[in-house]
This record gives C-alpha cells, structure tokens and sequence, in this order.
C-alpha cells in the first residue's frame, strides 16, 4: 500500500509509569485514512501547528492499529518527542504511512522476540496479529520500570519475562541468557529483535552463529521516512532475489562482501540478521 499523508487528531495521551517526570506515552489518534498495516510497520509523525514546520516528523513503530484508533508509543528522547508529550485531546498531528516492511509471521515455528527498552513497541501489534500466539516467548530487557512500557498486553497473550538492567551485572546476566535462549530456538525456530543497535548486534552475531533465522527491527534515525534523503542508509548484504534494492555499492575497491548501503526506510526497517552489517 502506497504512504498516505494524514492530518489526526489526538484522542488522548496516557503517560506510562510513576514519578514527577513522565517520558513514556501511550499517544492515541484517531484511525488515518489508510486500511491497515502490518506488524514491524512504522509512520512519520509530527505534531501541529506551525511552530514545529521547521521540524521533520519522527519515525515510531505502528504500537496498534484498529478501525478505531492508531497507538504509537514513544519515549521522549529530544524536540520532537519532548514536543509530543505535550500534545492533548483535540490536537493535531501529521502522520505519513504506513511505511516499511514488516516482521515475518511464521506460525508454525516457534518464535523467540528479544526486545530491548522502547524496542518493544513494535511487538504489541505483533504479538496482538500473530495467529498462534501460544508459539510466541518474549524476553525483554529494560532500565526504566517496568510500568513505563507497553508490556501488560503483551503478557496477556504470551509466555514473557522481563529483565530490568540496573547494573552491569544484570546486563551481562541478559547477554548470557540471549545466548542460552537462541541456540534453545535453533534450528527450527525464528528469531525477532529490537533494540539499541548494541543489543542488536549481539542478536544478529548470536544468531548467525548458531544459524537460526533471525530478523532486527532497525531504529535508525531517519529523516523524510521515505527513501528520499539518503539519510538512513544502512550497509547490507543483498538477497540473492534482490529483495532491497541498492542505493550506492560501497566503493570502488569494494569487495562483494563489503556489501551495499540501502536505506533503512525504503529496504526496511526489518532485516534479516546475517544482512546487516553494523
Ligand atoms: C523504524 C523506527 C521505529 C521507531 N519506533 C519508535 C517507537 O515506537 N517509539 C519511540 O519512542 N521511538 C521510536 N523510534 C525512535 C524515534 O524515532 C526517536 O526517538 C525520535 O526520532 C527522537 O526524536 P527527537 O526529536 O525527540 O530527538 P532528537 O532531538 O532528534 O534526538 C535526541 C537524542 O536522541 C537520539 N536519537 C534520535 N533518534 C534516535 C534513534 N532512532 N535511535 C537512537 N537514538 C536516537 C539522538 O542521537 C539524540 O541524542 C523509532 C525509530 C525508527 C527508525
Ligand atoms: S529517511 Fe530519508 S531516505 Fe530514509
């Protein structure tokens, strides 16, 4: 389905979690003009009016999608997320989408989600589609508690466990049981990942080593969202069908195996793990 841009209106904003400073919001919008989307999709969102036009829109996942209302969950990070928490019911934002692809589906294996921080975001609209969700275990590591996330109605459906990370001790504890938990999903089961790009690149090296299929929701930062800056590029190796198109080679004296820079917005933003090289 071709991007559609929207003007919403704000149906509410539910801060997450407790404490003087909110950063974690629920922000719901009355449904865009397009049917539907799939899960691992994202949009471009802004707020209006005018004094944020200087601004480009942020990419965030679709969090959930019904014929009622579209959820994006966000963290405030910097402007346009600052900007956001302030955003109340009857306000205006504009929203491009849907955009990207999506996750793989595969009911009939089992599939293990490794989340990280706001990386679970994708994962509620995920877990929410999934036809078989009994097949589908969930570990997510987190340094806000655990009420800052949208973690409640991922647990209703499936087997989950989270794993706060306060120390380095915790986060060597998680990167140990990665590792136990993707080789116990090898070889016939999938592996989905977001997260900060460390976290990401431990699943992708975890992953191609034990040789199970593995795919990594990037959160690139990105730009226009719609593969016309150049500013989310990316390098991967190409599918042998050519799936992602390429953008640039990596040089002149580039080898086939220094792959081809691609843009996360238009090729992605989910990849296979043995694709990416970051
Ligand atoms: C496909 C995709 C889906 C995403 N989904 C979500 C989501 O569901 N919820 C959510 O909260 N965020 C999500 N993000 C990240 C979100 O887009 C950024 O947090 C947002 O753009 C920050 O904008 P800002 O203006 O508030 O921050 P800026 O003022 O632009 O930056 C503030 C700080 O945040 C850092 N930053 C900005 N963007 C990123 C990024 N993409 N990754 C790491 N650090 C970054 C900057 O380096 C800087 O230090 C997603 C990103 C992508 C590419
Ligand atoms: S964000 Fe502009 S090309 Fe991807």
């Amino acid at each position: 389905m071709n991007p559609i841009i929207s003007k919403l209106t704000v149906l509410d904003i539910v801060p997450f979690g407790s404490g003087p400073k909110h950063e974690f919001f629920a922000l719901r919008l009355t449904p865009p003009k397009w049917e539907g989307s799939d899960p691992g999709q994202f949009v471009m969102l802004r707020p209006l009016p005018a004094r944020s036009e200087a601004l480009c829109p942020r990419p965030f996942s679709i969090c959930k999608l019904t014929g009622g209302h579209l959820i994006v969950f966000f963290q405030v990070r910097g402007r346009v997320t600052a900007e956001m928490a302030y955003l109340r019911a009857g306000d205006s934002v504009q929203v491009t989408g849907p955009l990207g692809n999506s996750l793989p589906v595969r009911a009939d294996r089992p599939t293990l989600i490794l989340a990280g921080g706001i990386g679970i975001a994708p994962f509620v609209e995920y877990v929410d589609k999934h036809p078989r969700p009994a097949t589908l275990s969930v570990e997510f590591a987190h340094r806000y508690p655990l009420e800052c996330y949208p973690f409640e109605g991922i647990a209703e459906k499936c087997a989950t466990r989270s794993h706060p990370e306060n120390s380095g001790q915790d986060r060597a504890a998680f990167i140990t049981l990665m590792g136990k938990r993707i080789r116990e999903f090898t070889p016939a089961g999938l592996v989905l990942a977001c997260g900060p790009t460390p976290f990401l690149r431990l699943v992708r090296d975890m992953s191609t080593a034990c040789g199970v299929e593995a795919h990594l929701c990037l959160e690139t930062r990105m730009a226009c969202g719609i593969g016309a800056c150049l500013g989310c590029a990316v390098k991967a190796h190409l599918p042998a069908d050519g799936g992602a198109p390429p953008l640039l080679r990596a040089g002149p004296a580039a080898s086939p195996d220094d792959g081809t820079f691609v843009r996360t917005c238009a090729c992605g933003p989910n990849f296979r793990a043995d694709q990416v090289i970051f």
